[in-house]
């Protein structure tokens, strides 16, 4: 590959980790140098995820994650490597140097313009003689000139291959259309455009990029709407139509929507802050996306069944990422949309400011479920209801609810109260299990995490030692014998150790960033996690020789005798006695 070291590590310099990571995570300071948040790849709700400003890497001790602030880029916009090094670059207004070819970043790149050039055409056959069903159906949903242009609505005409012959004139090749799904194989060879007849919604990334397409009929049909297949540019998983706005809104908050539709009529009624999630139920990296940007979510699902069922969804995988979930209900119109049209904007926005917290929604879908007339479904419904209740954390919160569900079911409060306190009790039994669990991994998973098997436990912190203290501070090295690779352990180990050794023999800087090409992802989530470490700063010296010590008795002594004496060792100090032959 074909970053220089130097460019790499300028580019690290000039994207300082703190201000990258700040605009996704946010960072408190909690003690010594080191700043915390909750990890942007995982979902907890007390912070694991570190960023240390001096060696300029972040650690995830909760999932392992961790790297420089190229890896970092990597991860949270889902880049390639070259992609993030772009990324970074453009952030930091540096020219990247010529690079050689990743076949996938350029395919990527000319996908984007081929979007990009598609939305355009699509939206000069809108404002064209031949667009003007579609600019009628546009005027039957009361959706406006101006809306139009904000979302760079088009028109895809009603013919086989329009795009096709566009897209051809200006370079295109049908294999890159059909790549994008642009295009389809017809049955006699050739290719035919995908988007015919329909109303064309182009999906923006939050980086501004077209990456699909949403193509809704004119009026009744099927399918009502076709979209772009999977490509490499493009997965409805993980992105949200109208997020490329709202991520830019005042509004404080995001309101979720089912349609594409929703979402243009919310704009336009002055509601800037709607998404709609591309025709899935909200997926798990989609409220990771979401999270980014915002810490309240306003659910405005259709009012039907599919619709209320997808909102709880929505409800568990939102709450996880620690955000606050209202929900609204909209009475006498089945969406957004409709409610706009039939009741106003400022109806609307009563709605939002009324509209319940999600305690008080779930606890009318329970209670939707039930008879209540009927003795043994008023039982089902109190300890359901009572589930509910026993997650909230405050304890009047918990009676004030207690009270409601005690009055609708007929009994007395304390019934409910005994309920909530059992299953309370049960929850807590069950999470203080989780957390033992938790606290014990990172023992196990020490090995799991970083896919690194030790042949040799014992040596394994001296190991790491010694690679620590060869990358913070290679000058402790001159004049001892540093150890030889074949005394690591492991192949990932002794690969990080042979580069570590040969910048320090040549006297070259050494960064993280820089080290992004030379070392695979696993080897460098594996050094991250070594130079976190303390690095006892007034001891270095000291802990080297030590380190070199064990290395050195350690490897003379066969690795399975060692292990063994290690296991006896460990048992001796669990206090178990017995020793094992
Ligand atoms: P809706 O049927 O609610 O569409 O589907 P809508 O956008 O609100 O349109 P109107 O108001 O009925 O005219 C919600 C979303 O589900 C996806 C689309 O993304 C749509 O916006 N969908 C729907 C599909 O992908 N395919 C379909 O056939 C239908
Ligand atoms: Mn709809």
């Amino acid at each position: 590959m074909a970053f220089s070291e130097l460019f790499l590590q300028e580019l690290a310099e000039r994207n300082d980790i703190v201000d990258v990571v700040s605009g996704y995570v946010q960072l408190t300071k909690r003690s010594g140098s080191n700043l915390f948040g909750l990890c942007p790849f995982h979902s907890e709700k007390t912070p694991s995820f570190s960023v240390a400003p001096d060696k300029q890497i972040y650690h995830c001790f909760g999932c392992g994650k961790g790297g420089s602030v190229i890896g970092f880029i990597m991860e949270i916009e889902n880049l390639s490597f070259p992609d993030a090094v772009a990324f970074l670059a453009r952030r930091a207004g540096m020219a990247i140097p010529e690079q050689e070819d990743d076949p996938n970043a350029r395919k990527r790149e000319r996908m984007l313009a081929l979007n990009r050039e598609a939305a355009r055409f699509f939206y000069d056959q809108l404002k064209s003689p031949e667009g003007g069903r579609a600019q009628e159906y546009l005027t039957r949903r009361q959706l406006s000139g101006r809306t139009a242009k904000n979302f760079g609505l088009g028109f895809a005409p009603d013919t086989w291959t329009s795009l096709t012959d566009a897209m051809k004139a200006r370079g295109y090749t049908e294999q890159e259309l059909f790549d994008a799904g642009l295009v389809r194989h017809g049955k006699k060879g050739g290719v035919y455009d995908t988007f015919r007849d329909r109303l064309m919604f182009p999906v923006i990334d939050v980086r501004g990029n077209v990456i699909g397409f949403s193509g809704r009929i004119l009026g009744d049909g099927e399918p009502k709407y076709m979209n772009t297949p999977e490509t490499l540019v493009f997965s409805k998983s993980h992105n949200l139509f109208g997020l490329n706005l709202a991520k830019k809104s005042k509004m404080g908050f995001i309101i979720l929507v089912e349609g594409n539709v929703d979402v243009a009529s919310l704009h336009q009624a002055g509601f800037d802050c709607a998404v709609a999630s591309l025709g899935t139920s909200l997926t798990p990296e989609q409220a990771r996306l979401l999270s980014r940007y915002t810490n309240e979510i306003v659910i405005a699902y259709d009012g039907d069944n599919a619709g209320q069922k997808a909102a709880q969804r929505a409800i568990g995988l939102l709450e996880k990422l620690d955000m606050r979930v209202r929900v609204l209900r909209m009475e006498g119109a089945k969406d957004p949309d409709e409610y706009i049209k039939t009741y106003g904007a400022d109806a609307f926005r009563n709605l939002l400011e009324g509209s319940e917290n999600h305690i008080e929604y779930r606890l009318q879908s329970v209670q939707r479920k039930y008879d209540l007339s009927a003795p043994e479904q008023k039982v089902a419904y109190v300890k359901e209801a009572a589930g509910v209740i026993a997650q909230l954390p405050g304890s009047v919160e918990r009676e004030v609810y207690a009270m409601r569900v005690a009055e609708l079911a007929g009994i007395q409060n304390a019934a409910v109260a005994d309920e909530i306190a059992r299953q309370r009790k049960q929850k807590l039994r069950t999470a203080r299990k989780e957390l033992a669990r938790e606290q014990l991994r990172p023992v196990r998973q020490r090995e799991k995490q970083s896919g690194v098997r030790y042949d040799n436990p014992h040596s394994a912190a001296a190991e790491e030692g010694v690679i620590r203290l060869l990358y913070l501070d290679s000058a402790l090295f001159s004049g001892l014998e540093p150890p030889k690779e074949e005394q690591f352990s492991s192949p990932e180990l002794r690969h990080i150790y042979s580069v570590l050794l040969s910048h320090a023999r040549e006297r070259r800087p050494v960064s993280l960033a820089a080290l992004g090409e030379t070392l695979s992802s696993q080897e460098l989530q594996l050094l991250t996690r070594i130079i976190q470490q303390d690095d006892l700063s007034d001891r270095r010296e000291q802990a080297l020789r030590d380190y070199i010590h064990i290395l050195n008795t350690d490897s003379l002594t066969g690795g399975d005798t060692d292990l063994r004496a290690y296991a006896d060792k460990l048992k001796e100090r669990k206090g178990y006695g017995g020793t094992t032959k």
